[in-house]
């Protein structure tokens, strides 16, 4: 096979997607389950384990086993059937949005999951909000049908209306809660029969073939004549799967069962293989990137530190976008030019480090990071391009540094900087005065802040409240007007981490003066990378 059969093969197998989901829903149970079916782990529960000492094997961070949260991002590679699939996973708690966000860039589809009793919830609102920024089509679970589930009509409905996407139902449920007894695929016309208590292992799946049958009548009794006066219904009001209309990100297929049971997830999995997209091509600044172009290129959407802390180190996901990445390859970093032999690059087999050979676009590797990398940087076999699409978003929330030990100004700074720069907040430095302003959209993130100042860079230090409700970045291609707007504001503006000029604004109120006094300036709530 020629290197660009084999590019083009290695492409066509891969699938890149994340989980998105409101807490509770089931994340980490189905991620479970996905890595069993990948045989990525032997026996489920090895990911989540008791609740006394609940953390996936995607949790390392003390934090996070403090609180039982899953702040970090990470990543799992596993194989099923022909394909190699990339799971992105994503912190639940909304304070972590912006890593959310960012991870969201970096994959071509998403898994929605769903809560059967509790249907379209609050974070999963703004996470569908986020994937339509680029289409990225989405794929639907409802999950928990082992217990009481809302009227499955009314849930597809209130997908429909409240997400705005068009439901195709692929599996229909027979029951639920303690009556259920599966699903009939519509698609396939065949029932799979719901087999409890096999939640940890993978079991053959229990099928009948056509939707009269008469086995599915002795086999289901009263339920399976309910399930095709219902099919009737369904099938008047919902929509028939169109793989045009999903890949354009206006159509969700949806699938039924329990992540906890391990039943439907195999048929997720399936139409992922079967119709998500392959790695799809990437805008940069100059062009577009088809992921069949022979020259390796990549971004870097996510920096973190300490994810062993065995090793203490810092690691940057890099996306692959196109080509092949080798061992010992020569990139070129684009925004710093300069070229780096990259040898030592981490592939995540769910979630164990390992060396890596070869990666292929779609894949995510691990850099290691000694301070140059930033989120948004580009890595390319030596043309100057620069991925679009990786968004600092404005904080909402802002917090004074203070220094317990002022000798320790100098660590505070380079902490700040760092951390900063790996996207765990953002830092601001007005121009009136020496404060340190920090940025973020949860209040959580001021504690991860904190706590790692305190064990990475051995600096205490204490928040203070201060006077800015939102920050603008700001761009003016007049250099007069835009010299008129400096001498004006001058109070309200500082500078971010990366040295772009933002307005620091007091209020929502004076904000919306600001912008209408100085309509030629732009107030960007974000800023590209
Ligand atoms: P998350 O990552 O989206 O936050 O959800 P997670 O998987 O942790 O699931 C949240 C709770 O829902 C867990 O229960 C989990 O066991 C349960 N769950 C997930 N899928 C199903 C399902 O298909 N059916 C039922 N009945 N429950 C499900 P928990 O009591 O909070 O935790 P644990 O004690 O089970 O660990």
């Amino acid at each position: 096979m020629s290197f660009t059969e084999q590019l083009a093969a290695e492409v066509a197998s891969r699938r890149t997607f994340a989980i998105i989901s409101h807490p509770d829903a089931g994340k980490t149970t189905i991620t479970e389950k996905l890595l069993l079916w990948g045989k990525a782990i032997q026996v489920a529960g090895t990911v989540k384990s008791r609740k006394s000492d609940r953390h996936a094997t995607s949790d390392w961070m003390e934090m996070e086993k403090q609180r039982g949260i899953s702040i970090t991002t990470s990543v799992m590679q596993f194989p099923y059937k022909a394909a190699t699939i990339n799971l992105l996973d994503t912190p639940g708690h909304e304070d972590f949005s912006e890593d959310t966000y960012r991870t969201l860039t970096a994959v071509d589809s998403a898994l929605m999951v769903i809560d059967g009793a509790k249907g379209v919830e609050d974070r999963t609102i703004k996470l569908m909000d986020v994937c339509r920024l680029r289409d990225t089509p989405i794929v639907s679970f409802v999950n928990k049908l082992d217990r009481e589930i809302r009227d499955p009509i009314e849930l597809l409905d209130e997908i429909e209306s409240v997400l705005k996407i068009k439901c195709a139902p692929v599996t229909w449920p027979v029951g639920s809660g303690r009556d259920f007894k599966g699903v009939y695929h519509l698609l396939e016309d065949r029932y799979y029969l719901y087999q409890q208590g096999h939640g940890s292992e993978l079991i053959a799946d229990r099928t009948i073939d056509g939707l009269h049958n008469p086995d599915a009548d002795a086999t289901l009794g009263d339920e399976a004549a309910n399930l095709r006066d219902m099919l009737e219904l369904v099938q008047g009001a919902s929509h028939e799967f169109d793989l045009g209309e999903f890949l354009a990100g206006r159509m969700t297929p949806v699938f039924f069962g329990t992540a906890l049971g391990n039943f439907g997830v195999n048929h997720v999995l399936n139409g992922f293989v079967d119709w998500a997209p392959a790695p799809l091509p990437r805008k940069t600044a100059q062009r577009d990137v088809q992921p069949t172009e022979e020259v390796f290129s990549g971004f870097v959407f996510k920096i973190q530190a300490n994810m062993d802390p065995k090793h203490r180190d810092r690691i940057a996901f890099l996306r692959v976008c196109s080509g092949r990445y080798e061992k010992g390859v020569k990139m070129q970093h684009v925004r710093i030019g300069k070229e780096v032999r990259v040898a030592d690059a981490l592939t995540f087999l769910a979630g164990e480090r390992a060396h890596l050979e070869e990666a292929w676009p779609g894949d995510i590797i691990g850099l290691h990071n000694h301070g140059t990398i930033q989120i948004g940087d580009t890595f390319t076999g030596g043309e100057k391009l620069q991925f679009l699409g990786i968004p600092h978003f404005a904080p909402e929330m802002f917090r004074r540094v203070r220094l317990k030990d002022p000798l320790k100004s100098k660590q505070l700074q380079k902490g700040l900087k760092e951390l900063s720069e790996e996207g765990a907040t953002q830092v601001f430095m007005p121009q009136i005065n020496n404060d340190l302003i920090l940025g973020a959209v949860g209040v959580l993130q001021f504690d991860v802040v904190a706590f790692r100042l305190q064990e990475e860079y051995k600096v205490e230090c204490v928040y203070e409240n201060v006077n800015v409700s939102t920050v603008r970045w700001i761009h003016c291609d007049d250099e007069r007007k835009l010299a008129e707007f400096r001498k004006k504001a001058h109070d309200q503006l500082s500078l971010d981490g990366g040295g772009h000029l933002t307005y620091l604004a007091p209020s929502r109120v004076n904000l919306q003066i600001m912008q209408e006094r100085y309509p030629d300036i732009v107030f960007s709530p974000t800023r590209e990378h």
